[in-house]
């Protein structure tokens, strides 16, 4: 083999070697730059004969040429290396199952409390709002509960810092006064002044946590001050809304004698299921009564010539009862387990 096939063979040796374009590029001068190996053969050139010359010419380009062509082969390679890396960097798996998009859906007591709404709706109630940081007035003294009266310890009340006359409020009563304040202004001139038919959803706030009370619950209140509203409506009225509301008529209401400020007489409401798990056992759902005078003439309403009904319902009993649910607390903690399967 005579030194020009040596050449080209370490040439492809040196290219074969290198692990990038740049170290490429430096194997290159040692060949083909201007004081590399292929340059100065062609420069020893000068000093033959012309006769060698020729000849020899012809095979050092030749040379040359493969010395370009095994440059240009790597060049080549290296690129496709390259590229297969890049792939393999920023491959995307399309096979992969997409993530979707979650569906969301009401929380269940959401659910019980446009339930309500719209079952007391079908029977001429609108429905009223109230604040839930509320004076102690709205929430206790109009309602026939005064200070120091004993009637207060019933509900262990949050009060704001610094504020002895603000709350949160400890029930939905309180929207009794605020709807009936604003329906006496409304009908100022009106005789008799038109009914006043309310159900009054919220948020309500006791110092109290456990499996059954949490500090913050649901309660929907209801109202009904008219001309002879008696205690045989009250009676029909939340009968039929609980049956109803169950999705059954056989449901049996009893209301029990009881004591509030706000109602007199007051009783609490039971149901009992005629079958079904719960089956024969009596279940508190809510408390009720006649409005009390006081409550009406806090309310800027003559309790001799208007009478009313109300009753405070507890929608998250209803929700666990509806649903079969057995611990309060996990509708107020947030856990998509519980709550994607009421969606
Ligand atoms: N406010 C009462 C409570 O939270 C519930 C209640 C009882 C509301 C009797 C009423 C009622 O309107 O008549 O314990």
């Amino acid at each position: 083999m005579d030194n020009l096939d040596q050449l080209i063979n370490e040439a492809r040796t040196a290219f074969d070697a290198v692990a990038d374009a740049a170290a490429l590029e430096q194997a290159k001068a040692r060949f083909l730059g201007k004081n590399g190996l292929i340059t100065e053969q062609l420069k020893a050139l000068g000093k033959l004969a012309p006769e060698e010359k020729r000849e020899r010419g012809a095979a050092v380009n030749r040379a040359k040429t493969a010395i370009e062509q095994a440059l240009e082969a790597r060049r080549e390679g290296l690129r496709q290396v390259a590229l297969a890396a890049q792939l393999a960097a920023e491959r995307l798996d399309v096979t992969l199952p997409g993530r979707g998009s979650a569906l969301g859906g009401l929380h269940p007591v959401s659910r019980t409390l446009e339930r309500i709404e719209q079952l007391f709706h079908s029977i001429g109630f609108v429905v009223a709002d109230g604040p839930e940081i509320e004076t102690d007035w709205h929430n206790f003294t109009a309602l026939n509960v005064p200070p120091n009266h004993p009637a207060r310890s019933m509900q262990d009340t949050f009060f704001l810092e610094g504020e002895k006359d603000v709350l949160l409020r400890t029930h939905t009563s309180p929207v009794q006064i605020r709807s009936l304040l604003a329906h006496v202004a409304r009908y100022r001139d009106a005789d008799p002044m038109p009914d006043l038919r309310l159900i009054a959803p919220g948020r309500v706030y006791r110092v109290d946590s456990d499996a059954t009370h949490s500090p913050m619950f649901h309660q929907v209140e209801g109202l009904w001050v008219g001309e002879d509203v008696s205690f045989a409506d009250l009676k029909g009225v939340v009968a039929d809304f609980l049956r109803k509301f169950f999705e059954t008529e056989q449901l049996q209401v009893r209301f029990r004698p009881s004591f509030f400020p706000f109602t007199e007489p007051s009783a609490e409401i039971d149901v009992a299921f005629m079958g079904g798990a719960l089956e024969g056992r009596w279940l508190e759902v809510a408390g009720c009564g006649m409005v009390h005078p006081n409550v009406l003439r806090s309310g800027g309403i003559d309790p001799e010539r208007y009478t009313g009904f109300a009753f405070g319902f507890g929608p998250d009993r209803l929700t666990m009862l509806r649903y079969g649910v057995d611990d309060l607390r996990l509708f107020f903690e947030g856990d998509l387990r519980f709550l994607a399967q009421f969606r």
